[in-house]
């Protein structure tokens, strides 16, 4: 368990991006979920625009005749919803499709154009309201997180969700220092860098590959140990398959040591310089 923010939850959770819209893996993937939800992974991540409302539909029915309050669940609201009644009507929308009544986390998915005050005062209007437990942002860089602590309010942020694994490390040179000294935890998306597919060459890396076999796991499953190493992250792989989904969970209690950072820092070493912000 890490301590998010004063709340505790695993430190490794279920994305849902592509879930809900396929007739076809509609039932593996309802299953899939049901399983993390009796295995551990208690935190789901889903959003409005996933699937335009598909993949909440499907975390609403895999979440049923789940004890509703074990459940840390994570939703976003698009940029352009961003405005004092749009937001409301998201909002409201999520949690219908989601088929509960509140939110643990409300996510602006990315920035756009509406003034952060105004954003963070109407999530702090829909906290009072008992709709959302906390809120926080998305796809936020180093200089829209100072804008956002310069807002009233905007202290009250509960984590960023961004792009971040070992082989897009990008955040380690100033938004995780930055975020850490703040307080304000990661929610890192893609942390297996969407199963090695984005190029970046990660899984047959034989530093991985060494590490991997003297923990007994796999090279996945050491991407996930090495992205929550901190205590201060969450992890929200995405996956169909349930042998997956235990091995995802499996990976939280894998301890890397100062050896085994230290070599892989050397395989895949941090930024020595500002990177653009990794977005999918
Ligand atoms: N805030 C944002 O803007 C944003 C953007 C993108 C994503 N997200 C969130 O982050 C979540 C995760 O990101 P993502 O889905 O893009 O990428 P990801 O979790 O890095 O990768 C998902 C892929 O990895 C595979 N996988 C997962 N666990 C595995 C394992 N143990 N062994 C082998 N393969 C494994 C899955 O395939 P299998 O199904 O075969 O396991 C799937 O193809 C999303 O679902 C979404 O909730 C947020």
């Amino acid at each position: 368990m890490i301590d998010f923010h004063g709340v505790k939850i695993p430190a490794i959770g279920m994305g849902t991006w592509h879930m809900g819209s396929d007739p076809g893996l509609y039932d593996q993937q309802k299953a899939t979920l049901q399983y993390g939800l009796h295995h551990g992974a208690t935190v789901i991540d889903t959003a409005e625009q996933y699937g335009s409302g598909d993949s909440e539909k499907i975390v609403g029915d895999a979440m049923k005749g789940f004890p509703r309050q074990k459940i840390f669940l994570i939703s976003k609201f698009l940029p352009y919803h961003a405005t004092k009644h749009a937001m409301a009507d998201a909002l409201d929308r999520s949690l219908e499709r989601l088929g509960t009544d509140y939110l643990d986390l409300y996510l602006y998915h990315w920035p756009g154009g509406t003034p952060l005050a105004e954003v963070v005062n109407n999530m702090e209007a829909m906290k009072k309201s008992g709709k959302i437990r906390h809120w926080g942002v998305s796809n936020f860089d180093l200089s829209d997180m100072k804008e956002l602590l310069s807002v009233p309010g905007g202290h009250d942020v509960m984590a960023n969700e961004d792009l971040y694994n070992i082989g897009s490390r990008g955040l380690d040179y100033e938004v995780l220092p930055w975020q850490r000294k703040h307080g304000i935890p990661l929610i890192a998306y893609a942390p297996v860098d969407q199963a090695d597919t984005r190029g970046n060459g990660i899984i047959k890396n034989t530093t991985l590959e060494k590490v991997a076999s003297e923990h007994h796991a796999n090279a996945f499953q050491i991407m996930l140990a090495w992205v929550v190493r901190d205590d201060h992250t969450l992890a929200i792989p995405q996956t169909d398959s349930q042998k997956h989904m235990q091995e995802n969970i499996d990976a939280a209690k894998i301890k890397l040591t100062d050896d085994d950072l230290k070599a892989l820092d050397k395989a895949f070493p941090k930024p020595t310089h500002k990177q653009l912000l990794d977005i999918i």
